[in-house]
């Protein structure tokens, strides 16, 4: 039976198919889709069929068992990577506000955080920003963010630190001037963040649903707009394993639509979708 049979598709899509693509993205990466996502999953794929110049999902779905490498190509095709610089800003504020000043108070000089499903890197640059312009001086303190993504293109684009100035046009200028270097030549209509930025972050490939290779305790996670295509059990088991590598009173940020009231018996809610380990 085909999806949408009033669509003229270039390729036939039917239920089967998109039962075995929900079934291989849930697996890997815990990504629940529902059914009203199959436009967009055919969407998605359609253009990996394109460039195999495969025709048709039987033939795209039998490659893809045999062929392992092509299974990141499929990962990274139905992954949603919306993001953007000081999304939900008074995040950035608490930390600035609040944590700076509590990890000063401690007599700590070190500060360790995760931005978990980093995307296109816009969220562990603003929080490097954030860290070196309420004056944290990387020389004398020992700070290190990491940044992990399931995706692997939007890790790769993320590293590189460039952005088109689409991006960015909305930054206030002072700190356009004093974090973003203007791209010339080839690179016209691009910024590149500074190296002080990218010093500080780490960019690692890591499936939320697999080992964690990251060394705690941590000040702060950001875990923002990515366990919302979870489903709730596996929420509650990031949950858990999260408030283990934070520290005592450590920080959880979340999206602005995630609601962790069911499952955040380690938590204590502190500000808008901020959460505190409880001790
Ligand atoms: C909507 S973006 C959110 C980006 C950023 N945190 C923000 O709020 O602006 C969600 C990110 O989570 C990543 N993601 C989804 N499933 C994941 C998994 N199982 N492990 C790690 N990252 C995952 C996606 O690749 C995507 O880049």
């Amino acid at each position: 039976m085909s999806l949408s049979p009033e669509r003229d598709r270039e390729f036939d899509f039917t239920t089967k198919h998109f039962a075995t693509v929900r079934d291989e993205l849930y697996d890997y990466a815990g990504i629940v889709l529902a059914d009203h996502k199959q436009d967009m999953a055919y969407n998605r794929l359609v253009r990996l069929l394109r460039d195999l110049k495969l025709n048709s999902f039987d033939d795209y779905l039998a490659f893809l068992d045999q062929n392992p490498a092509e299974f990141t190509q499929f990962i990274n095709a139905l992954t949603t990577n919306l993001t953007a610089f000081y999304r939900e800003k008074h995040h950035f504020d608490f930390i600035r506000d609040h944590i700076i000043p509590e990890i000063v108070n401690s007599g700590e000089r070190r500060i360790r955080g995760w931005s978990a499903g980093c995307s296109l890197g816009e969220e562990p640059y603003s929080l490097a920003m954030t860290l070196l312009d309420a004056g944290v001086d990387p020389l004398r303190w020992d700070l290190r963010l990491l940044a992990t993504d399931i995706d692997s293109k939007v890790l790769q684009s993320a590293q590189s630190g460039v952005y088109a100035y689409e991006r960015v046009k909305t930054l206030p200028k002072s700190l356009l001037s004093r974090w973003f270097l203007k791209g010339k030549g080839k690179r016209d209509g691009h910024v590149k963040v500074r190296s002080e930025l990218q010093d500080m972050i780490t960019f690692k490939y890591l499936n939320l649903m697999q080992d964690w290779p990251v060394q705690g305790p941590l000040d702060f996670i950001f875990c923002r707009n990515v366990m919302i295509y979870f489903d709730q059990d596996t929420q509650a088991r990031l949950l858990q394993r999260m408030a283990a590598l934070l520290k005592p009173n450590g920080y959880l940020f979340v999206g602005h639509s995630e609601a962790l009231a069911r499952h955040a018996s380690s938590f204590q809610l502190v500000g808008k979708t901020i959460y505190r380990k409880c001790e």
